[in-house]
């Protein structure tokens, strides 16, 4: 339609960004797309063809393999969001491991690895009709956007909250441990070179600390409502 906008939700890791954007995008009859699970999807590359562990990382030849690389996202069933798929096979359930969140923010430094990342995205977003979360969004992938948000909490909260969920389908994690990476990537992402995760000064910031997901989706309705009349 001609009206339709871009709407970026940037914010450091676990701050609800991907439900949130997921549930506005339904509400809009947006498409969802969730950047990270980009950067996760070549992660799990990396990692299943042994170019990425902890103190090693084959930059060469990850560089080299982009290009023949399938990232895209597929829709799975006709009522489904689109699902991030690699060399054609879906993979969601493959890339939220704690494995692959400790090495993303690695990769995700990569000048050449975001550049062919931001290139999707671009076409993604082309037709606008697009709700997309993640770190450089509205700085970066899209300055433009009509609509962008920057979330943020603790980092004590956003563990507590990401380990409620991980722990479901993987006994073996600790609090700890989701502590440690959510830090861990907090660093990683706020402090790259290439693309750091910082608020576009034009981005409504929620500080979702005590806000229950309803309550922040309101909010980010509210301001659709302003920006957009009558799509809601
Ligand atoms: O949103 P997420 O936690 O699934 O993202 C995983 C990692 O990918 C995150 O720690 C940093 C990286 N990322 C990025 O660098 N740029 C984006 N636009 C999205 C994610």
């Amino acid at each position: 339609m001609a009206n339709e906008i871009i709407i970026t939700i940037d914010g450091t890791s676990s701050t609800g960004k991907s439900t949130l954007a997921k549930r506005i995008a339904k509400k809009l009859g947006y498409i969802y797309i969730d950047s990270g699970a980009m950067y996760r999807a070549l992660t799990y590359y990396a990692i299943s063809n042994n170019l990425i562990s902890k103190d090693f990382i084959d930059k060469k030849a990850l560089i080299n393999d982009l290009s023949k690389l399938e990232i895209d996202f597929r829709k799975i069933s006709l009522n489904d969001n689109l699902e991030i798929h690699l060399n054609g096979f879906p993979v969601e359930s493959k890339i939220r491991s704690l494995k692959v969140s400790d090495l993303v923010s690695q990769l995700a430094a990569i000048n050449e690895v975001r550049t062919h990342m931001v290139k999707i995205q671009h076409s993604l977003g082309k037709n606008k009709g697009v709700v997309m979360d993640g770190r450089d969004i509205g700085t970066v992938v899209f300055p433009n956007a009509e609509l962008k948000f920057f979330l943020e909490a603790s980092a004590k909260l956003r563990a507590e909250r990401r380990f409620n969920e991980l722990k479901i389908t993987d006994k073996g994690v600790s609090y700890g441990e989701v502590f440690d990476n959510i830090n861990l990537r907090d660093t990683q992402d706020m402090n790259r070179s290439n693309s750091p995760l910082k608020k576009a000064p034009d981005a409504v910031l929620i500080n979702t600390e005590n806000m229950n997901l309803e309550e922040v989706e309101n909010e980010i309705l509210n301001h659709i409502s302003i920006a957009l009349p009558n799509s809601l």
